[in-house]
Order: C-alpha cells, then structure tokens, then sequence
C-alpha cells in the first residue's frame, strides 16, 4: 500500500503517510490535555499511524471561551509535552492544530453574542447578533497564534495546522457572506485573506522558517454560498507560493455539515472528487485530504493516482487506533469498523468525553482494559444482537466458558436490519465484524433456540445476560393487524414482501432511511408523521442533515402533522389540516418505535440467578448503548 511509504514534509520526516485528522477533545476545567488525551493519543501512535494531530486548540480566552483545549500558558504546556514524548517513542510525529476561534459557531449562552468577522446571525441561534471583533482583537490573535505556536514547538510538536476551515473564525473572515468590515481586514478578496496570511507569518517569525506548518483549508462550502469554489482554488494557490509545508484540505459548511464531518451515508474518499483541481493548483506542496478514508483500496489509489500525498483518518482511527498497523499486517479482519453513527461527534459536542459506539476503549485506553477471568465460570448470553455478540465475545475473549442463544435463524438482532440498507455498509461491517469475533472466541452459539426459564436454569449458568431486544411498538389502530401491515426489522430483513405503494408511519431516522432505501427500489413511498417535522429526535447532526438532504432529494413523499386514522386492505386514511385523506397502501410499516419486555429478566431475578440485562432489553437505545453495555458488564465481571 502506497500510504505506508515515507514522505517529507518540509523538515519533518514521517515514516507512512497515514494521519490522525484533527478531532477535538472536550476537556476538563483546566482546558488542558489530560492523561485520557495522553492515553489516545499514545495508542493511535502505537497503532501505527505516522502523524498524530491534536483536534483544534484554542489560543486565546479573551474573545470566546475555548471549544476545546486552549494554549497559552506554560501551564497547558505540561501535558502537551508529555503526548509528544509517548508519541515519538513509537516512531510517529506530532502536530497541534492551533485555531484562533469558531466565531459565529459558538454557543456561550442564548444572551451572550460570540465575536466574528463582522455582525452576523449566530448558527446556533440567528437571532443573537454576532460582534464586529475590534482591529486590536485581530492583531491580539495574530500575535497568540504565533506565541502557541512557539509553546507546542518547545514541547516537542513537529508542526503546527492552522484551524482555517469548517466555516470557523478564519474562513468567517474569509467569506464575504459573513465578512463586511471596511477596514484592512474586509471588503477585497485580499483583504478577507489578510487575517490568515498574518497568522502564517507570524508563525514563521516566531517558530523560524524551517518549522512546518499546514493550514486547513475550505476548498468550497459546496451546498452553501459561504464559500464559493474559485476563492478557495485562490487561496490553496496563494497557500502554496506562501512557503508553507501542507495543504490540508476539506469541503462543505455548518448547513452541510455532512460535506465536513462525514455520515453514515456518505461513500468512501467523498472528498476526493475535488482533489485535481486542489493538485492544479496546489504547486509543489503535499496535499492531504480526508472523508472515510480508512478503506485502504480507496486511499492506496488515491495517492498511488497522484491525487494526494498524505490520509487523514478521523472516524476510522477513533474506532480503531491500530487501523495502520493491522493493515500492513493483512490483518483486515481485525479492524473494528466506524458505523458512522456520529455518537463520537454528537457527545463531544454536548461536552462528554469523546465515546466511540464500537470501540468502548477510546478515551479509556488504560482504564477499561480486560484482564484474564480468575475462574472459568459459565456465561448464557440470550440474545444476538450487538449488546448480546458484544458481551458475549468479551466474555469469552477473558476466558470464560460463554453460549450464546438466539431465538432468530441469524445473529445481529435490528443491527442486521440496518445493515440491509445499502447506505448502511459500514453497519454491515461491523455486524461481520462481531460475528467474526464471537467464533474467534469460541463462543458456543446456538440459533433458533428461544430464551424460556426452564431451558435458562437447567443449563445452571454462573450468570445470565439477557439481551434480547425489544418490540416494536405498533399502534392499535383500526386494521394495524391486517397482512399487510408489518414492522421495520421483517420489512428490512425481506424486501420481497414490501409491494409498490409503500406507507411508512413514523417519520423517524429509521423510517426515513427505510423510505429513502424503498424509494431507491423504485416503490412509491409515502412517510406520515404525526409530529411537525420528521427527524425529531436529537442525534448527530451531519447524519440528521444528509438523511433529510436524502428524503428531500428523492421521491418519498413526506405527510408531517399527520395523524393515521385506520388501515384498510389497499389503503391508509390519514386525518391532514383537519381534513381526511386516503394514501394507495399496499404495504404499511410502522417505524414507531421498540418497548422493552424485562418478564423474563424478572423472572430470574426471583430465582436468585446473577442475571444483567443489556442492550434494547434494558431500554430501547443506540447502538452505542448495546455495544457498551455489552463490553462493561463482562469486562467487571469478577467471576
Ligand atoms: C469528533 C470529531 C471532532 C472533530 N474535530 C475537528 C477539529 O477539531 N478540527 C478539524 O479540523 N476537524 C475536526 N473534525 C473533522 C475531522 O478532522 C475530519 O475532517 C472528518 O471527520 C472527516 O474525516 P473522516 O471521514 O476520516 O472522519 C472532527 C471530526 C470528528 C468526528
Ligand atoms: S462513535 Fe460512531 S461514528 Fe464515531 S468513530 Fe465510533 S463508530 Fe464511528
């Protein structure tokens, strides 16, 4: 593989050129990297990759509160240091992206107006009127980015990114939506340009002209008019005669924000597309792009085809730190893969440590290690869904004795619904991927074989994990028991069944996907939600933007406010303004949701056995829950 070939990099030689993409990490009050930084950082060096960069780092607190972490004291320095260390022990370098804030992007509180290039609506809430940031502010971060600069170059970091993308501070100088200044600083395209090129100067004064340093860079805000594509062609040329070591470039914008930050449906080296034309102009200075690149075909012929120099993996090394290293081993099998479910993303925004649905080890890389059990006990795991093969494989994987029952004829419970959608490979992989690991471990499974009391005590097990999901809820409307209505998980499981015209009720994620992926096959499909829009629920949002970006952008016809008054054979009456209305239905799904059924957790709760329940049976939940769940009950199992 091509990646796995050394490159230079101004003065900075790294061994492959596989890069941990900027991701930030919340911190704690200190706004300091902490020994949860330290531990992932070091673990995705070890696993093989030859850059490590931090996510944005602030440098300055005086215009906004920092998003993540902020350097501008020895104080922050301390563990910035010792990041450095463990990541050249393991041959890998590293770099900081420094950012001199997100401008309109904050969120301070509903009363308090971030700072920004100009006055403009803030993302988060219109109504709040940015700040014009005065001309001092401007020379202050100027001088801050390069004062941080010179701190991470003194703690060991090989090269500095500038945070110049995503729609953030820079690019709101940049764009002339947001930028109406009168000053030096607005009006010409030069002059929006200004406040970046200072930046990269004042680097070079304060780091001397042999340090490298990238810049991030918005090529275009493609369905956003924030950033047209030939000013970002300008700058990345302007970049590149500027005597910086790396262009870094990225598309899309907060609106788009699946163009950034990729979703579950977005197809491997998305940001690819657009990689000529960043080379045409580009000159001589490596490129470097991002977007699912941890598919290794995609990303070998991306620079065996001269389109790029370097990969960043964001999503794939969160999920798997040893990406690199299992790909040159040909260990493809072993790589755990990202399912784009955000939830990496969705709760670092809400502050959380950075979680990852399929890898319960990130963030928690020394704390939630597995440790060999003292005693072989005997383990019933009932049910095969993601919570049920998850903690199955890690009870087995530590060395107790585990049999796994699944009353279906397959393994992966509604995870094997969803990943029968076609924009749903990543979700297949990772159901494979648990299968894989539950024969790895020689877990006794046992299919087509109903969980029922009895059966569950003559098999005397040490413990019992219930995790058998949950049901669908269906609501009790006239005609929801006619054959032709069904539920999401058989719809999914046998396409076959699913006739012409289509009525999905729930306009939820699921029954938006279903409604894309039926549409697709050429049914027509309507999607009648009783609620005022459909998507309600909170999630990650570039998922959320593209699934709606989708459903717009096919034919699936969307009734919101919508009540479903009754099923009949070949129709469905809907009550719509007050008025009522007949759908053409030959086929109806409910995608309402799932209700836990805990009777038989109870009921060995009464016989005193050691029982934990998991997963959807606990309470209908993410994949991230089951997954979980499913690694922490029997990674604290002392058996
Ligand atoms: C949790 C999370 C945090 C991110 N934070 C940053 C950041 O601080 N700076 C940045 O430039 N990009 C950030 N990104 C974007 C990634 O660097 C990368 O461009 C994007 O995830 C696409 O790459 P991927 O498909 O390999 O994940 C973040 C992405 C994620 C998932
Ligand atoms: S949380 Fe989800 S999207 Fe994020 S890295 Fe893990 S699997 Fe991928």
């Amino acid at each position: 593989m091509k990646f796995f070939e050394p490159i230079q990099i101004g003065t900075m030689r790294l061994k492959n050129r596989i890069v941990l993409a900027p991701m930030g990490t919340t911190t704690d009050s200190t706004c300091s990297f902490n020994a949860y930084d330290l531990a992932y950082y070091e673990e995705r060096a070890k696993g093989g990759a030859g850059l490590i960069m931090t996510g944005a780092v602030s440098v300055s607190d005086e215009f906004e509160p920092p998003a993540c972490q902020l350097l501008n004291s020895n104080k922050h320095v301390y563990m910035l240091h010792r990041i450095a260390e463990s990541v050249h022990a393991y041959g890998a370098k590293f770099a900081i992206q420094l950012s001199p804030g997100i401008g309109r992007m904050n969120w301070i509180d509903p009363h308090t107006a971030p700072y920004s290039a100009s006055p403009c609506p803030n993302y988060y809430n219109p109504e709040l009127i940015c700040k014009e940031l005065p001309i001092e502010g401007i020379h202050k971060l100027v001088k801050a980015m390069g004062e941080s600069a010179k701190l991470a170059k003194d703690a060991g970091v090989d090269m500095i990114e500038i945070h110049g993308y995503g729609g953030y501070l820079i690019d709101q100088f940049i764009s002339s939506k947001w930028n109406h200044r009168t000053d030096e600083y607005g009006g010409s395209f030069e002059n929006r340009q200004r406040f970046l090129f200072e930046i990269i100067d004042e680097i070079r004064k304060t780091c001397g002209k042999n340090y490298p340093i990238a810049v991030k860079v918005t090529l275009d805000s493609m369905d956003d008019d924030e950033k047209p594509l030939e000013e970002g062609l300008s700058i990345i040329k302007r970049l590149s005669q500027s005597g910086i070591d790396l262009i870094h470039y990225g598309r899309g914008s907060y609106s788009c924000r699946w163009r950034m930050v990729s979703s579950v449906y977005q197809h491997p080296g998305f940001d690819l597309e657009a990689a000529r034309l960043v080379r045409e102009v580009s000159g001589k200075v490596p490129v470097m792009a991002h977007g699912k690149l941890n598919h290794p075909d995609v990303a070998n012929k991306a620079i065996s085809d001269g389109l790029v120099d370097l990969i960043a993996i964001g999503h794939g090394l969160i999920a798997d730190p040893h990406w690199p290293n299992k790909v040159k081993e040909n260990r493809l099998d072993e790589i755990v893969p990202c399912i784009g479910c955000g939830e990496c993303h969705f709760n670092a925004m809400k502050g959380h440590p950075r979680p990852c649905a399929v890898n319960p080890l990130c963030m928690h890389e020394k704390e939630y290690q597995l440790y060999p059990a003292k005693t072989k006990k005997r383990i019933l795991v009932l049910g095969g869904g993601p919570a049920g093969l998850k903690a199955a494989a890690i009870a087995a994987q530590r060395g107790f004795d585990v049999t796994l029952w699944e009353k279906n004829q397959y393994l992966g419970g509604a995870l094997a619904a969803a990943a029968a959608m076609k924009f749903k490979k990543d979700v297949k992989d990772q159901l494979e991927y648990l299968i894989r690991q539950v024969k790895k471990y020689k877990v006794d499974i046992v299919l087509e074989k109903e969980a029922i009391l009895e059966d569950v005590l003559s098999f005397h097990p040490d413990r019992v994990i219930v995790a058998i999901g949950a049901n669908p809820v269906v609501i009790p409307i006239k005609g929801h028991d006619l054959p032709h209505v069904t539920t999401a998980i058989p719809a999914l499981l046998h396409p076959e069944t699913v006739k012409q015209n289509v009525v999905i009720i729930g306009g939820g994620e699921v029954g938006c996907e279903m409604g894309v992926e039926f549409a697709s096959k050429g049914k027509k499909v309507t999607i009648v939600e009783i609620a005022e829009d459909i998507l309600m629920a909170p999630s990650f949002v570039a998922n959320k933007q593209n699934i709606r970006y989708m459903v717009e952008h096919s034919l699936v016809h969307v009734l919101t406010s919508c009540a479903t008054k009754e099923i009949k054979e070949k129709e469905v009456i809907v009550e719509l303004n007050g008025n009522q209305e007949v759908l053409k239905a030959d086929t109806v799904i409910f995608s309402t949701g799932f209700r836990s059924e805990h009777s038989l957790f109870e009921q060995l709760i009464d016989k005193n056995i050691d029982v934990v329940e998991i997963g959807d049976s606990q309470k209908p939940g993410k994949v991230i829950d089951a997954i979980h769940q499913g690694y922490h009950c029997m990674r604290v199992y002392e058996g």
